[in-house]
């Protein structure tokens, strides 16, 4: 049976005191109804470990570098992270794809590097809302997930979680219908299938794409649905613990 995991993503949102609150609250509350990750910007790593560093909550990365040490200015290397006990990277979050270019090979790429460090590797997939239109979404999303079906095997397999997120869902407040994610996620749990039924029943599929309290619970009910990767919600204690706490 596959946990469920609510996943908070900062983004480029932080300071020294909203980290401190933010992780104490959920600290302190000690959930136990999903597994719990955050993912704060990078500088903020050190103090996020150390606040959270006896509960069970894991630390996640936002991305990191395809390269692993170097001439390299501005890049962070996975191994840097795992210093301060960083469990799960992002990748090939939409706004890495549209921003910075990131493709479905560097995805790729960046996922081996995070399973060689012996992390989890969160990887994002999702279709923006022209695509969706016309009636691409499914090809966009295959395609999207085509090179780490034929390139990854059964084992590293076990250290990958997706994360389904409709670009026109992401911080629009448009969050997906549960019966739209659902149709999606039972769609990538296919694919998945094409690979193998152990993959198919073990990786866990996060939706993310305004995901709230009000709506957590109807969206974590659908059956190909293990949980959120959560953006602007996650800022708010009471709110990521809503979301939480939702079943
Ligand atoms: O990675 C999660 C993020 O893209 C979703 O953002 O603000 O729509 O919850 P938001």
């Amino acid at each position: 049976m596959r946990r469920l995991l609510v996943a908070g993503n900062w983004k480029m949102n932080a300071s020294v005191a909203m980290t401190e609150h933010l992780l104490s609250a959920i600290r302190d509350a000690e959930i136990d109804t999903c597994d719990v990750a955050v993912f704060p910007p990078f500088p903020y790593l050190a103090l996020a470990h150390s606040t959270i560093a006896d509960a069970p909550i894991r630390l996640g990365a936002q991305t990191c570098s395809l390269e692993q040490s170097g001439a390299f200015t501005g890049e962070v290397a996975v191994s840097m992270l795992s210093e301060f006990q960083v469990a799960l990277v992002l990748v090939g979050h939409s706004e890495r794809r549209s921003l910075y270019g990131e493709t479905d090979k560097i995805v790729l790429l960046k996922t081996l590097r995070v399973l060689e460090q012996g992390m989890t590797a969160v990887v994002c997939i999702g279709e923006t809302l022209e695509e969706r239109q016309a009636g691409n979404e499914r090809e966009v999303v295959e395609t999207q997930l085509r090179l780490l079906l034929d390139e990854l095997s059964d084992q590293q397999w076990q250290s990958v979680v997706l994360a389904y997120e409709p670009v026109w869902a992401i911080g629009t407040g448009e969050t997906a219908t549960p019966e739209q994610a659902q149709a999606m996620h039972r769609y990538i749990r296919s694919l998945l299938q094409q690979r193998s039924a152990d993959i198919a029943n073990t990786t866990q599929i996060l939706y993310g794409g305004s995901v709230k309290a009000a709506n957590a619970a109807e969206l974590f009910s659908q059956p190909d649905i293990d949980g959120g990767l959560v953006g602007g919600a996650s800022l708010d204690a009471n709110e990521f613990l809503g979301i939480c706490r939702a079943k």
